[in-house]
């Protein structure tokens, strides 16, 4: 059984990473070699070369084919071999696996699994691209495993102790949240509406506001690979209109795309979009900052606690608490994404 969700997208690159060069990215313990065609389609093959296993990203393109660097065997965009040196003849078993690919709002997502690619299933992450948002975008190599960050993601109670002087406020870890799974739609939600508390630094900066204000947290996860936090803040006591017109609020969402590269180790490409200032790039280029910093302090955290998880014996047991409803619920729907 695959340690992984098997017949799911995960995000595999930002859109401006993949071009005309060899990119190598192991995605769920899958070598995976990608480039885009003169035409401008990103392609996805297996790493490997058919004849002795050399990784085919140590090779070249030639035009929009990918020629291997240890004898010259080459594949086109489809995994199909199209030429072996020393003889005319191609062996019809000469082909090397092709994944499949959506590109869309500046992610590539990639098919891992064995049935038909499901397009309907594409996680929603319009904002990256939509003009009524402005993003700011990183990749992190995460050296510990994927359930560390889901658990992480899933708990925002840590933001009051890891992420005090950024994003963290007391008033996190003491506000009671609510936590729902939606079956139907394979969601873990948790929602967590603080009011008139502390502005952290990472609001107070970006949006101007003073303390105290109303500080929303909506999360959804879709399981295994999508998480995205809905933050609305506002000075204390404005609230959204009978309309749905919420102008004298920011909003700001966060969102990670949770690709497990090994057991031990995980891609987390994150994005913060916001729906003010869209034109004042002194604001993006700060939200960019200060979340490398606060993703920065989840990394210290988490690999070294995949170094403890990963020596000691398995069966150790941990304590699970009120905080942990949400991230509990979600390792609930891995199981069973995993069976
Ligand atoms: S290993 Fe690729 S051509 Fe020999
Ligand atoms: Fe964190």
């Amino acid at each position: 059984m695959s340690a992984f969700p098997q017949n799911h997208w995960y995000v595999a690159a930002w859109s401006h990473e993949v071009g005309r060069s060899l990119l190598a990215r192991t995605i769920c313990n899958e070598p995976v070699v990608f480039y885009r065609t003169a035409a401008g389609e990103p392609v996805a093959l297996a790493d490997r070369c058919v004849h002795r296993r050399y990784p085919l990203s140590l090779g070249k393109l030639v035009e929009d084919e990918v020629e291997c660097g240890y004898h010259g065997f080459k594949f086109d965009c489809a995994g199909a071999c199209t030429f072996v040196p020393g003889q005319d003849r191609i062996p019809r078993t000469a082909r090397v696996p092709r994944y499949s690919l959506v590109e869309r709002h500046s992610w590539i997502w990639i098919w891992i699994g064995d049935q038909e690619p499901d397009l309907s299933a594409v996680p929603d992450a319009h904002w990256l691209d939509d003009p009524a948002w402005g993003a700011v975008r990183d990749l992190t190599y995460s050296p510990f495993r994927h359930s560390l960050l889901m658990d992480n993601l899933m708990d925002l109670s840590h933001e009051t102790y890891l992420h005090a002087g950024l994003i963290g406020t007391p008033e996190i870890a003491r506000t009671p949240f609510t936590t729902t799974v939606d079956e139907e739609n394979h969601l873990v939600r948790f929602s967590r509406h603080m009011s008139a508390v502390e502005c952290p630094p990472f609001y107070a900066k970006s949006t101007g506001f003073k303390s105290p204000i109303d500080r929303w947290q909506d999360v959804y996860f879709e399981p295994p690979s999508f998480w995205v936090n809905n933050v609305r803040v506002a000075p204390h006591g404005v609230e959204p209109g009978p309309n749905g017109d919420d102008s004298g609020a920011a909003h700001v969402k966060i969102l990670h795309g949770l690709t497990p590269e090994t057991e031990h180790s995980t891609w987390d490409f994150w994005a913060v979009v916001r729906d003010f200032a869209l034109d004042d790039d002194s604001v993006g280029d700060f939200l960019l900052a200060m979340n490398q910093d606060v993703v920065q302090q989840d990394l210290d955290a988490l690999t070294v606690l995949e170094q403890v998880v990963a020596t000691e014996p398995p069966g150790t047991q941990e304590l699970s608490v009120a905080i942990d409803a949400g991230g509990l619920a979600a390792r609930d729907m891995m199981r069973r994404l995993l069976s």
